[in-house]
C-alpha cells in the first residue's frame, strides 16, 4: 500500500498543491503579494511566476528595495518600473510599510504579462497598475513618476539611449547582470565600472555588486 504522503504525483497535482501552498502562506503572513501569487497560479497555470518569484529574483529586489529605501527615503508619488515583467517588485514595493508609494505602475513590452500583472497586484487597488509599452516609446514627461526603475537593463539593446529619454534630473534605479549565456540577456556588463560607464549617471548615490551563484547583479541609484 502506497502511504499518501509518499504517492506519485502528477503536474496537475502539484499545479494545486502550489496553490494551497501559497495560499496558506499568504493566510499565514498576512502579505497581499503572496495572496497575488496564488491568484496568478490559480488564475494564469502558463505563467512563469515560480521563476519571477524565485529565491534569486526575490533576493535581488529585497536589496533594491533596503537601498532605495537608504538613500532615497520612503516617499514616492509615483514609481515607474520599466520591464517589469510580472510586476513582483511594484508589487513588493507597495507591501513594505515603511514605505509612502501613492502609485506603482509596472510597464512591460510583452501583452502577455499585463493581466497577470494585474491578478498579481489586484490586492492592491488602484495603488497598482499594469500598462503593455515599449519603454522606449512612452512620454516620461507626461509620466511624470518621480522614481523611474530598470531592473531589466540586461534585456534592452541601448540604456544610455534609453536614460536620455527621462526627464534631467530624475531619479532612478537601474541593475543589470554579468549573465552572458542567457540569450534574452542582450547587454550584459562584466563589471560595475562597465555598468556605471554604460549608464553614465548625473549623480551616483548608490553603486554595488551582490553575487549570486551563477552571476553577479549590479545596482545603481542616482539621478539622470
Ligand atoms: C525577464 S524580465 C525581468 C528580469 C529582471 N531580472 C527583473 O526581474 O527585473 C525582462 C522583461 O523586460 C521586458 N522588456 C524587454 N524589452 C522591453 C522594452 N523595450 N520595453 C518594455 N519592456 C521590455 C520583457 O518583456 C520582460 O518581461
Amino acid at each position: 500500500m502506497t502511504h499518501a504522503s509518499h504517492s506519485p504525483r502528477s503536474d496537475a497535482d502539484w499545479h494545486e498543491n502550489a496553490y494551497d501552498l501559497v495560499r496558506g502562506l499568504a493566510a499565514y503572513s498576512g502579505s497581499l503579494l503572496a495572496d497575488g501569487i496564488a491568484r496568478v497560479i490559480a488564475k494564469h497555470p502558463h505563467a512563469n511566476i515560480a521563476n519571477a518569484f524565485n529565491y534569486k529574483q526575490v533576493g535581488c529586489k529585497l536589496w533594491a528595495r533596503e537601498k532605495l529605501f537608504d538613500c532615497a527615503g520612503p516617499r514616492y508619488r509615483k514609481i515607474a518600473v520599466l520591464g517589469g515583467w510580472y510586476g513582483v517588485l511594484p508589487a513588493m514595493l507597495l507591501e513594505d510599510p515603511r514605505f509612502d508609494i501613492a502609485t506603482a505602475v509596472s510597464y512591460d513590452i510583452d501583452p502577455a504579462v499585463e493581466e497577470v500583472s494585474r491578478t498579481l497586484g489586484s490586492g492592491f487597488g488602484e495603488r497598482f497598475r499594469a500598462v503593455t509599452a515599449d519603454m522606449y516609446a512612452l512620454d516620461y514627461r507626461a509620466i511624470g513618476a518621480d522614481l523611474i526603475v530598470n531592473t531589466s537593463c540586461e534585456h534592452i539593446a541601448d540604456l544610455a539611449g534609453w536614460l536620455r529619454l527621462l526627464p534631467a534630473g530624475t531619479r532612478v534605479l537601474l541593475q543589470s547582470n554579468d549573465y552572458f549565456s542567457e540569450p534574452t540577456h542582450i547587454s550584459c556588463v562584466t563589471s560595475l565600472d562597465e555598468f556605471r560607464a554604460q549608464a553614465a549617471l548625473a549623480h551616483i548615490d548608490f553603486a554595488g555588486a551582490l553575487p549570486m551563484k551563477k552571476y553577479t547583479r549590479f545596482m545603481l541609484i542616482g539621478t539622470v
